[in-house]
């Protein structure tokens, strides 16, 4: 094959079994569990177990699965130092990349990654290490906000669920009810996998040079960090402020679609109806709204600004995507939109650590072609000739 296709579009670039998309139909599923099922009835953990192993664990596997988690929830005072030598202004995703990149550093190991048999050395190695940055991933963003509020970070809890614990040392030691805590594990699930994309991409081209985690995933976040992949929540945030209440969407609205501006978490280049994770991420938001005895008012203009875009967009398959209704959720969690992007990653680790498994149990450097468009071959001519 010899065409370019900008962005690899519609180039197959790996043979997976994680994940599965039909946008026609709105439908992603995890290893043939359907992401509705995941999110109202699994657990982030046992999503994460899901992903990374391939089937729904038992009871006995789950209970294993997640005291490892619950064990590895603490680093060392190392990467606590580090995190503290870093700015407080810098983005919090910048921080992020730093803190697992050192991670390599302080958790040294030599075990080669390359699978070569189930149960053999390195896929024990790939599960321990999966284990250790996921269980990690959660404790280093809420040390950080709480750090860089000028605050000592708050001790992980091992009595609390992995989206519990984020939130209880997220807010300084404010362990979250009940509803909050299962909200945010459903945030977890419905994040954690979405086949292949740029950061997973990121994650799986850095795997196939049998690099250690660290570097995979401190890639994955570098990539995600970009705003066309992560942060589209964040401006639809900006965007729901500005419009300010529900009876400004349609003027609003006829404005920017007059000058043919983007509308911020409406459209994907997969799903032509609504993408099934805003429609749970939707129905959450209506759930927290209920408990409250009132939805906000940001919640209120989302709903008239996509009522208003039902009439222009949806009949060009455009509905609103998982950004749309995710940072409002957040947000009524009391989350700073700076994090937003923070706690995609840490959901999307699962997915990241599953394709870096799947990498290197059947592993082939990548290294693709290219259409080379420059000058043909020429005579070097020294400086002062030129
Ligand atoms: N606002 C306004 N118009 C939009 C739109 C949006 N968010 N998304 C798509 N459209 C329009 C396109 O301009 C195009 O119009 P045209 O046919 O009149 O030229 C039409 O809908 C079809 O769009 P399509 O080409 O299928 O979209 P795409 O695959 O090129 O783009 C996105 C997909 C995600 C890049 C795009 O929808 C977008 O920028 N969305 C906003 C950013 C966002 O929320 N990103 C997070 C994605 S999870």
């Amino acid at each position: 094959m010899t065409d370019y296709q900008p962005g690899l579009e519609g180039v197959p670039a790996t043979k997976s079994t994680i994940s599965y998309l039909d946008g026609k139909r709105g439908i992603l599923t995890y290893r043939g569990y359907r992401i509705v099922d995941l999110a109202e009835h699994s657990s982030f953990e046992e999503t994460a177990y899901l992903l990374l192993d391939g089937e729904l664990p038992t009871a006995e596997q789950l209970s294993v699965f997640d005291g490892q988690l619950r064990e590895h929830r603490t680093v060392k005072y190392n990467v606590r130092d580090i995190m503290r030598a870093l700015p407080v202004t810098g983005h919090p995703m910048e921080m992020l990349q730093t803190a697992v990149a050192s991670l390599g550093m302080f958790y040294p190991n030599n075990v080669p990654v390359q699978i070569r048999s189930p149960g053999d050395e390195s896929e024990r190695y790939v599960h321990g290490q999966s284990v250790r940055i996921l269980a990690r991933m959660a404790t280093l963003v809420a040390m950080w906000q709480q750090m860089r509020l000028g605050n000592d970070p708050v001790r992980a809890r091992t009595d609390l669920s992995y989206a519990a614990n984020f939130l209880y040392m997220f807010s300084n030691g404010i362990e979250p009810d009940p509803l909050t805590a299962r909200i945010m594990d459903a945030c977890l699930v419905l994040h954690a996998e979405h086949t292949i994309n740029a950061s997973t991409f990121a994650a799986m081209v850095t795997g196939s040079t049998l690099a250690m985690p660290s570097y995979v995933i401190a890639a994955a976040i570098g990539t995600l960090a970009g705003p066309l992949h992560g942060g589209a929540n964040e401006h639809v945030i900006q965007m729901l402020e500005e419009i300010g209440k529900p009876e400004n969407a349609r003027a609003w609205l006829d404005k920017k679609l007059a000058t043919k501006e983007v509308i911020w978490g409406m459209g994907h280049r997969e799903y032509k109806v609504k993408d099934p994770r805003a429609i749970q991420l939707q129905k959450m938001m209506m759930e927290l709204a209920a408990a409250r005895g009132t939805a906000s008012p940001i919640f209120e203009t989302a709903i008239a600004l996509e009522e208003a875009c039902e009439e222009t967009l949806a009949p060009k398959g455009v509905y609103p995507n998982i950004d749309y209704y995710s940072g409002i959720l957040y947000r009524e969690m009391g989350i700073p939109t700076d994090q937003f992007t923070s706690i995609f990653a840490i959901a999307r680790t699962a997915g990241w650590l599953a394709h870096w498994r799947e990498q290197v149990s059947e592993n082939r450097i990548f290294r693709p072609t290219q259409v080379y468009a420059g000058e043909e071959m020429r005579e070097y001519q020294s400086i002062g000739e030129r």
